[in-house]
């Protein structure tokens, strides 16, 4: 199970690498150590440890400890993110396509960011519900 944790945790965090795009996020410096300790060890393995932190800390519980939970929020995390990201692009293509209908290397461009981050969304959803959650 641990194994499967880390992996998810691995594939959702790599898809919000990209700080700009996800708005900020503050730090909860007033949370519970042993949580911080807890999520400290689990985004240890992962490829961006500190935005793993900074992500997670919001959102896990302060009294449970469960592996499981981690990754089922990293996983409602990202997924709501991906949303979020998925319209903003969405805007984004509609205003590429107002502002010069006859660019087509923007708007193709921007198309195809679409179709990249629609994919994320359903893969997503695909896990979550293997999961069940
Ligand atoms: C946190 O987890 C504990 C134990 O699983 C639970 O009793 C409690 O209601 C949870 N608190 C929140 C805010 O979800
Ligand atoms: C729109 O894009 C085309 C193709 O790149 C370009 O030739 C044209 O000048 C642009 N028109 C405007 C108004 O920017």
């Amino acid at each position: 199970m641990e194994k499967i944790v880390h992996c998810i945790l691995i594939l959702v965090l790599s898809i919000f690498s990209m700080k700009g795009a996800m708005g900020s996020i503050n730090t909860n410096r007033l949370m519970n150590p042993r949580t911080m300790t807890f999520v400290e060890t689990q985004c240890r393995r992962t490829r961006y440890q500190e935005l793993c932190v900074r992500t997670l800390s919001n959102y896990v519980n302060a009294t449970s400890q469960d592996p499981q939970e981690i990754a089922q929020v990293a996983l409602k995390v990202s997924l709501a993110k991906a949303i979020n990201t998925k319209y903003y692009i969405m805007k984004v293509c509609k205003e590429f396509n107002q502002i010069n209908k006859s660019n087509k290397n923007n708007n193709q461009a921007a198309k195809d960011c679409l179709d990249q981050i629609s994919d994320g969304v359903l893969n997503l959803q695909i896990l979550l519900k293997s999961f069940n959650i």
